[in-house]
């Protein structure tokens, strides 16, 4: 696989969105980092049948109530198609693929949020990705009563964002959990190891504080992927 994975996750609200895009416009000035094409994709939802299964899963169904595995397993065949039909090609071409959530939300939102076992989660997000995991994550992270208010300016809110408060505190929690598993940094420690000058393992899930102006949230994803693209061309 010759090109590069890097994934944008948060709770709702966060603004991964609206940073997504930034980020993209701005790596696309950046030739000197190495990537000729650059794919901007999303989950669920990132190609036109993976947008039907999207919107299942979050157009809210008053006459029945979706259950949490089937949740779970929509999850999980959106993303297969995802990953075999679109982001396995991409990265075989070379690409930098940007992706605006992944399995870290299933874990997220599945595991913490709905309470979902998190052996059950490992195995279908490995079943889904067939293996395949980001090279990077950036976790934009927000209070939820913050980001459910943002998220609530702009409009109706989906099956997901309808949850109560306690459900999106769990799931901020799973991010939290997942960025200490993998003794996550902060992007000023982010810098090369020694011998191979990569990125080392406890440095794939990194925090960024989303509570900031939006300037600067972006300053700062720029900053990490800076320093990550130049470890990456190097190596
Ligand atoms: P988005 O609105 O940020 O595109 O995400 C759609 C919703 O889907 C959001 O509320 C988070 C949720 N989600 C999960 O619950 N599990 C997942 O695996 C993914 C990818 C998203």
């Amino acid at each position: 696989m010759k090109g590069k994975f890097i994934v944008l996750e948060g709770g709702e609200g966060s603004g991964k969105t609206t940073q997504i895009k930034y980020l993209e416009a701005w790596l696309r000035q950046r030739a000197d980092l190495g990537f000729t094409e650059i794919e901007l994709t999303r989950e669920p939802g990132g190609s036109p049948l993976c947008q039907k299964i999207r919107q299942v899963l979050l157009v809210p169904d008053a006459n029945e109530e979706m259950q949490n595995r089937t949740e779970l397993l929509l999850y999980a065949a959106d993303r297969a198609q995802h990953v075999e039909a679109w982001l396995r090609p991409w990265l075989n071409k070379g690409a930098l693929v940007l992706c605006d959530r992944y399995t870290a939300s299933t874990v997220a939102y599945q595991g913490y949020g709905r309470g979902l076992d998190q052996t059950l989660i490992r195995e279908i997000n490995h079943i889904a990705t067939g293996g395949l995991e980001p090279d990077l994550t950036l976790w934009l992270d927000l209070d939820p009563e913050v980001g459910l208010a943002r998220a609530q300016i702009r409009g109706s809110r989906d099956r997901i964002e309808q949850a109560d408060l306690q459900f999106h505190q769990n799931v901020r929690s799973g991010f939290a959990a997942l960025h200490q598993q993998q003794q996550l940094t902060n992007p000023k420690d982010l810098r090369p190891n020694p011998e191979g000058l990569r990125p080392t393992e406890g440095q794939r899930f990194i925090r960024i504080d989303a509570d900031q102006p939006i300037q600067r949230v972006t300053q700062d994803i720029q900053s990490v992927c800076d320093r990550v693209l130049k470890v990456w061309a190097q190596s």
